[in-house]
């Protein structure tokens, strides 16, 4: 028996618990029935959850539960399920000319997705999650295109890269003049002002036109006679106002001096065909293809 002293509420009846506070008693109620049911209910379920699905810690693993159930397992159906649901894309990208593509709605939409997700995987890193480039990194939404941009050419880069290790890769390379000694500072700086004249920019009038002969003979065979580039020679167009290194006269002295020689790794073997097909069409589709 409790040493508190046990007394019937006047005005209900029921009997309290002995603790009082200024004046005010507990009354002793039990626990409502629904209550007590709820709470027994939930006792009884999560005993119930423990068989059913995994559950505890044991020393090397953990209880897998009657149903088995993994959300590993469920996630590898859902990839399988989701691979198989592709797999007729695929095989139809992989059948289809790379210029036909765009003929079939369907696929152009799924080698595009494919393509995307693909880019932002392998590519962003370097080209930037737009496609839009840093320095020495081209942007692939412009017309402008170093080695082409044709569908084919570009899925030709994609496989093989630009100086990469691939036997097949486009290999062209601007000589070093400066670092190589080729040509000494004073005609670099000219052949730089002539440079800046092909885009219109602000130039050393006297000092361009010295530099117009060391371009026909030092540099025209791949930027052509007029500057405009050579796509055979990933030589870039010096007219415009699109620059890969830039087209301050630092910059382009800079890239007289060391040839630059961009990098861009092959991807044949690294991705499957069918993905860089895709890549080639979504590259192609940003809106600089030829
Ligand atoms: C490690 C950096 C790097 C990665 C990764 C990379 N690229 Fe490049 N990419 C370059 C560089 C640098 C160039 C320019 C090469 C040059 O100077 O000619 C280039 C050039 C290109 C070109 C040629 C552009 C033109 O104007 O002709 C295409 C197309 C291209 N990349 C697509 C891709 C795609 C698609 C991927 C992903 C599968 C990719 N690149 C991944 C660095 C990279
Ligand atoms: C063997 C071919 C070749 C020759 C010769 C050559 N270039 Fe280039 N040039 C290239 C290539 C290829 C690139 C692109 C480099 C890269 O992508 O990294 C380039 C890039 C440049 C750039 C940078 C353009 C930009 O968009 O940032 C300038 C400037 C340039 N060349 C000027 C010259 C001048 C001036 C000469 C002659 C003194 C010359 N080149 C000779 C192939 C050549």
């Amino acid at each position: 028996m409790s040493v508190q002293k046990r007394e019937i509420d006047e005005v209900t009846g029921v009997e309290t618990t002995g603790h009082e506070w200024d004046g005010i008693k507990e009354l002793n109620k039990p626990l409502p029935r629904w209550w007590l049911l709820t709470f027994y209910v939930t006792i009884l379920w999560s005993i119930g959850y423990w068989v059913v699905y995994p559950a505890w810690p044991t020393m090397n693993g953990y209880t897998k539960g009657l149903f088995g159930y993994s959300q590993r397992t469920v996630l590898t159906e859902e990839l399988a399920a989701a691979r198989t649901a592709q797999a007729p894309f695929r095989a139809k990208l992989a059948a289809v000319p790379l210029d036909m593509i765009k003929d079939d709605p369907e696929l152009l939409r799924f080698a595009m997705a494919e393509g995307g997700a693909a880019f932002q995987a392998n590519c962003a890193a370097c080209h930037g999650r737009g496609a839009q480039g840093f320095i020495g990194y081209p942007n692939l939404n412009d017309d402008e295109w170093l080695w082409g941009g044709t569908i084919a050419e570009i899925q030709q880069t994609i496989s093989f890269g630009v100086r990469s290790d691939e036997k097949d890769t486009r290999a062209s390379q601007m000589p070093r003049f400066g670092l190589d000694k080729l040509l000494p500072d004073a005609q670099i700086n000219e052949v730089a002002e002539y440079v800046l004249s092909l885009s219109k920019q602000e130039t050393d009038k006297a000092a361009a036109d010295r530099g117009t002969k060391t371009f026909a003979d030092q540099c025209a065979s791949c930027h052509g006679d007029n500057g405009k580039g050579k796509q055979e020679q990933g030589a870039p167009d010096l007219t415009d106002s699109i620059w890969l290194y830039g087209g301050s006269k630092s910059a382009i002295v800079e890239s007289i001096k060391t040839g630059r020689g961009g990098m861009m790794p092959a991807w044949a073997g690294r991705l499957d065909s069918v993905t860089i097909k895709s890549l080639a069409v979504y590259v192609h589709g940003l809106g600089g293809g030829k």
